[in-house]
């Protein structure tokens, strides 16, 4: 973690430094004071009494000039640091690949993001100043209170024993219901984003209610976590001041014989007394940095296990950068899915090799095909077959569990991973548009596509008809997610989007499913002329969408049953036939009713 400091380093070892200058001002203006009551007031000499004045005038000023210095270099540090930190994580998520997202979950990544972070900033500046000031005065007090008399000293002695052990005791218990509160955050935040992302389907299925009980469930749940801890904490106040009026009273008795016997002055008393304060505050405040330590703790390593996680799918040494053609070959190939069970294995429980449990799932099963370049390939099955997953591993957004997957002839694990996703376009299932105008999402696929090329993908991809539609055509914005436009339209413009990167290999996962026959059929045609050479993949649910294919794959519980073109597959594929047969009956979808000669 303190790797990310990086460039605020300066004002991170600065900050202690003035602030230990600060320390040293604060803690002589009492022993001055002494002076000046002891040589100026008692003595009745004003020349002393302007001279110990002007002195303390000026360390009080140079104090305060050294207090704002500190206080501007920890703000400096500590949110440079949360800089920093913020976009080593950013950049190494970028690096994940879907399995790692899928263990730290899209909201467990935004919470650490957020209020972590945060929680890490306000923790590093606070320590910054507190941790060097807090013990510095503590122990430069002490000796000037040794200095002064040490007889007396006994008393803070006592009182520093007492209010330790009652501090310690407060500090434990608090510190154990913290733990309690930040786990109880977890669940909160993941609640709040999930809802919040998915308000519409929350609305749609009437469950605002419901979910706004649980939320308050866990609010409440909360309050009352934190009430606890801070009426534990409350209590330090009066602890606090139980013990410095019975050192007051102590030192008056004390120090009041020792004036009568002549042994001490009243302006050292007076000092006294001012350090008697400074060292119990002292204690307070380092008391306050064990919480926050305790506090900020479970964030750190939350934070660095994002930092540090490395992702599991990088590049080879010397990786090619090259797709030379389109075939694609899978060769035995089986993949499981490995779920992680949260909460993620604390580092802790690491060291002692006992991590977290995963648990396997197989997607797909000892599948193997070839596919020569330029072919168009249909893949049909029920929901939850495999199709999904078998794509996502030819572009590896996921690796095989098993044997291997062939891109231009070679392993696709021999590839650098721009160069293999720039040559496979994916319109994936769950596509996704950003905040930005028509244009802006369609250069996605290529920065440098002119407007001529943007319209000419839309066209294929039948968008340019609704496009031109719009008030405003290709600069019409699109809102976050683009919900400003319907799912059917959405899908066009991904297709677009995917058709502009010109790929070796175009893969669309389900993409036309929001689309009505005619449109769809449109598509459909316009594919078959356009990217010649192209390998193309398509996901259909209904067999009217792959049935030109050239081949088509048919997938059954993660099996490969079936590979041929349609006249093949209605003869020899059983599944096949049947659902051709219900699509096609009366009963079946209506979509494909009539057909399509
Ligand atoms: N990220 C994931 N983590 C764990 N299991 C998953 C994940 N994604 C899919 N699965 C599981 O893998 C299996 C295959 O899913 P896949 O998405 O490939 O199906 P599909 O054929 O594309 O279905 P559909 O037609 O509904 O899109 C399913 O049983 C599913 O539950
Ligand atoms: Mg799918």
């Amino acid at each position: 973690m303190l790797q990310q400091v990086g460039r605020y380093k300066l004002s991170s070892l600065l900050t202690p430094v003035l602030t230990a200058t600060e320390v040293v001002l604060d803690v002589l203006i009492p022993y001055i004071t002494a002076s000046l009551i002891d040589k100026g007031l008692v003595a009745g000499d004003m020349e002393s009494i302007y001279h110990y004045g002007a002195l303390m005038l000026l360390m009080a000023l140079l104090s305060l000039c050294f207090g704002i210095l500190a206080g501007r270099c920890a703000a400096q540090a500590s949110t440079g640091f949360a800089a920093n930190l913020r976009s080593a994580m950013y950049r190494n998520i970028q690096t994940f690949s879907f399995a790692d997202i899928d263990r730290f979950s899209t909201s467990g990544l935004v919470t650490r993001m957020t209020s972590d972070i945060t929680s890490l900033q306000n923790a590093y500046g606070q320590i910054l100043r507190v941790s060097v000031r807090a013990p510095f005065r503590l122990v430069l007090s002490i000796i000037m209170c040794l200095v002064i008399d040490a007889r007396l000293s006994i008393i803070f002695i006592v009182a520093m024993i007492v209010l330790s052990m009652s501090l310690y005791n407060i500090i434990s218990r608090v510190a154990r219901l913290f733990k309690q509160v930040f786990k109880q955050y977890d669940s909160l935040n993941q609640s709040v984003q999930e809802n919040v992302a998915a308000i519409r389907v929350v609305k749609a299925f009437v469950r605002e209610k419901e979910e706004t009980s649980k939320f308050s469930r866990a609010a409440e749940q909360l309050y009352k976590l934190y009430v606890r801890a801070e009426s534990l904490m409350a209590l330090n106040h009066p602890i606090m001041n139980m013990v410095v009026y019975g050192c007051i009273i102590a030192l008056s008795w004390y120090g009041a014989h020792f004036i009568v016997e002549g042994s001490l002055t009243t302006g050292e008393l007076t000092s006294l007394f001012t350090y008697v304060m400074s060292i119990l505050q002292s204690l307070m405040m380092l008391s306050m940095i064990f919480v926050m330590l305790t506090q900020s703790a479970a964030s750190a390593e939350r934070v660095a296990e994002v930092i540090e996680a490395k992702a599991s799918i990088t590049n080879c040494d010397a990786p090619l950068t090259k797709v030379t053609d389109g075939s694609i070959s899978f060769k035995h190939v089986r993949f499981d899915y490995t779920a992680t069970i949260k909460p993620e294995p604390s580092r802790m429980l690491a060291l002692f090799g006992n991590t977290t449990p995963q648990h396997k799932r197989s997607a797909l099963f000892d599948i193997s095909f070839d596919i020569e370049s330029g072919a168009t390939i249909g893949v049909i099955g029920g929901t939850g077959s495999g199709k999904s997953t078998l794509v996502s591993l030819i572009c590896r957004l996921y690796d095989v569990s098993h044997g291997q997957v062939l891109v231009g002839g070679h392993d696709v694990r021999e590839y650098d991973l721009t160069s293999l996703r720039t040559a496979v376009a994916v319109v994936l299932q769950q596509n996704m548009l950003f905040s930005g105008t028509i244009l802006d999402n369609l250069r996605w696929g290529r920065a440098d596509a002119t407007e001529e090329e943007c319209k000419a993908a839309c066209h294929i991809a039948a968008a340019d008809e609704f496009i031109s539609q719009m008030p405003e055509g290709y600069n019409t914005r699109i809102e976050q997610g683009g919900t400003n436009l319907s799912g059917g339209q959405r899908q066009r413009l991904c297709i677009a989007r995917a058709l502009l990167k010109q790929p070796r290999i175009l893969i669309l996962d389900d993409s036309t499913s929001a689309c009505d026959t005619a449109t769809d059929a449109i598509i459909r045609q316009r594919l078959q002329t356009a990217l010649p050479g192209t390998t193309k993949l398509i996901i259909a649910q209904r067999i009217l969408s792959v049935r030109h294919c050239d081949r088509i794959l048919v997938l059954e519980n993660g099996q490969l049953t079936g590979f041929g073109n349609h006249e093949h597959l209605l003869q020899t594929n059983a599944t096949y036939r049947d659902i051709y047969e219900i699509q096609n009956s009366d009963s079946g979808d209506f979509d494909t009713k009539g057909g399509e000669s």
